[in-house]
């Protein structure tokens, strides 16, 4: 059993220096070039008479869950998509995302015994950082596209132009997409006698489908047996609503900026776009905007940690960011890439845990492991996923430190955009079937699953060995 930390205070304390606006006058790494700031200017006004998309309440509520994951006691699950568009925040675009995170949820919890805490990458992933800031096609230099929030993909000048009135279109499309998400986890769908409803036919087909389907069996007669032996399953909300959180990067600080709001009862500032944001891997400069705004607020904040991260940065980022030490205030999210943690993940661990910051350690499995097929599309191995992700589990366990989450690019469509999968195997001349992503390859629904048992695998390993 790991020592559990002391109790911090989960309100954050912003440093005398800080104000919402205070990132102005620092270097923000990939910004739009907007080309009118006036326009800009008013809709961050617009935005900031706005009503809050979530509450501090529910803001605190996730720091405990998350207090709890970095003492061992639970498990973080991060998951959506690479990049929301506009046209997808529908009520079957948020369904159908729900139901691939439930699925994956319940064979982590299922399989793991540990209560799982469910973030979506939903309701306001609309930002994209890049790796060139334009794109040329056919001697054709065009920005390059940066997420709905910001223009639009079509090669086209009018379509890649930064227009300001998106971060408003941004907000109106995440209030609507809560709203279908609050509705559907308080009602019937994400009840768990649900568990065989959410999977779709196009995945029950498939290998990891019928898995799922024995393991949808045991549930429902894990069910049974707590009924039969006369718990009054009905009235046990547990089993009949989940918890989803919203997270995405908080890439646009104009945007963030907005939302943040003064909450009095509390003395402490929160960012009301979603209940987490993360700083990514390309705008973790410690001097940088990004750090700045989110060193004020209190939601918890992840930070990419790729492979150019020295562990002096990561002290430096822990330090600048919680200087309480609160436990769960911080989540690190490694993405080194397969074959690469072994080396690149220690130092980095005992960086963290030398300074005694209760940080939660999570895996993202799909950003260190990108490459460009033979036929020409952006794409990810599961295979190195995998392999990334029992990586990560074998340093912790080498360390003594809990492996507490997973972050996946995700959907629960049918598409293809990852390579390999059981028996239902996407080879390369697969791809361009239903390469449906605006920005990185996401798991299939049948991907995600058999990524979830294996995990799940792993996690039961790492706590019968503790
Ligand atoms: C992402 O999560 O979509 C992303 C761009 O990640 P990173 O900053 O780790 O590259
Ligand atoms: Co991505």
């Amino acid at each position: 059993m790991e020592l559990k930390p002391p109790v911090g205070s989960a309100v954050h304390r912003a440093p005398s220096s800080w104000r919402p606006d205070s990132w102005r006058g620092h270097r923000a790494e990939q910004q739009p070039d907007w080309p009118d700031l006036q326009a800009l200017e008013r809709v961050e006004n617009t935005i900031a008479l706005q009503p809050p998309l979530v509450l501090p309440d529910e803001i605190l509520g996730l720091r405990r869950s998350l207090a709890d994951v970095a003492a061992g006691e639970g498990f973080l699950l991060q998951a959506g998509d690479c990049a929301e568009r506009f046209s997808s925040c529908t009520e079957d675009g948020v369904r159908s995302k729900l139901r691939v995170i439930l699925q994956v949820a319940i064979l982590l919890t299922y399989g793991s015994g540990m209560p799982v805490v469910k973030v979506g990458r939903i309701s306001g992933q609309f930002a994209k950082p890049r790796s060139r800031p334009t794109e040329v096609v056919d001697a054709v230099e065009l920005p390059a596209y940066r997420g709905d929030i910001v223009n639009s993909p079509e090669f086209t000048a009018e379509a890649r132009r930064a227009d300001p009135e998106r971060l408003l279109r941004a907000y109106q499309h995440s209030s609507a997409s809560l709203n279908v998400l609050r509705a559907l986890s308080r009602g019937g769908f994400a009840d768990l006698d649900q568990a065989h409803a959410w999977n779709q036919e196009f995945v029950r087909r498939s290998d990891a489908g019928r898995q799922y389907e024995k393991a949808a069996d045991d549930i429902t007669w894990a069910l049974r047996f707590m009924s039969a032996c006369g718990v009054d399953t009905g009235s046990q909300s547990a089993l009949h609503q989940i918890e989803l959180f919203t997270s995405h990067e908080a890439l646009l600080p104009h945007y963030e900026q907005a939302l943040t709001r003064y909450d009095e009862k509390r003395d402490a500032w929160f960012d009301t776009s979603a209940h987490m944001v993360w700083i990514g891997d390309r705008t973790r400069q410690l001097d940088g905007a990004h750090v700045e705004l989110l060193s004020g607020i209190t939601n918890p904040i992840g930070i990419k940690v790729g492979p150019s991260t020295t562990p002096a940065q990561l002290r430096a980022l822990c330090e600048r960011l919680d200087p309480e030490r609160a436990p769960g205030r911080l989540v690190m999210i490694s993405r080194l890439g397969a074959g690469k943690a072994a080396e690149l993940l220690p130092p980095l661990l005992r960086a963290v845990k030398s300074t005694g910051h209760h940080v939660v350690w999570a895996c993202d499995p799909m950003h260190g492991n990108t490459f460009v097929s033979e036929s020409g599309y952006k794409t990810r191995r599961l295979s190195d996923i995998t392999a990334e992700v029992a990586e990560f589990f074998a340093v912790h366990k080498e360390e003594g430190v809990h492996p507490g989450g997973i972050h996946l690019e995700l959907t629960g469509d049918d598409v293809t955009e990852c390579l390999g999968g059981g028996m239902d195997e996407i080879l390369d001349t697969h791809l361009g079937t239903r390469y449906e992503t605006a920005c990185d390859p996401r798991l299939n629904a049948g991907q995600s699953i058999e990524l979830a048992f294996r995990v799940a695998e792993l996690l039961r390993e790492h706590h019968s060995a503790r």
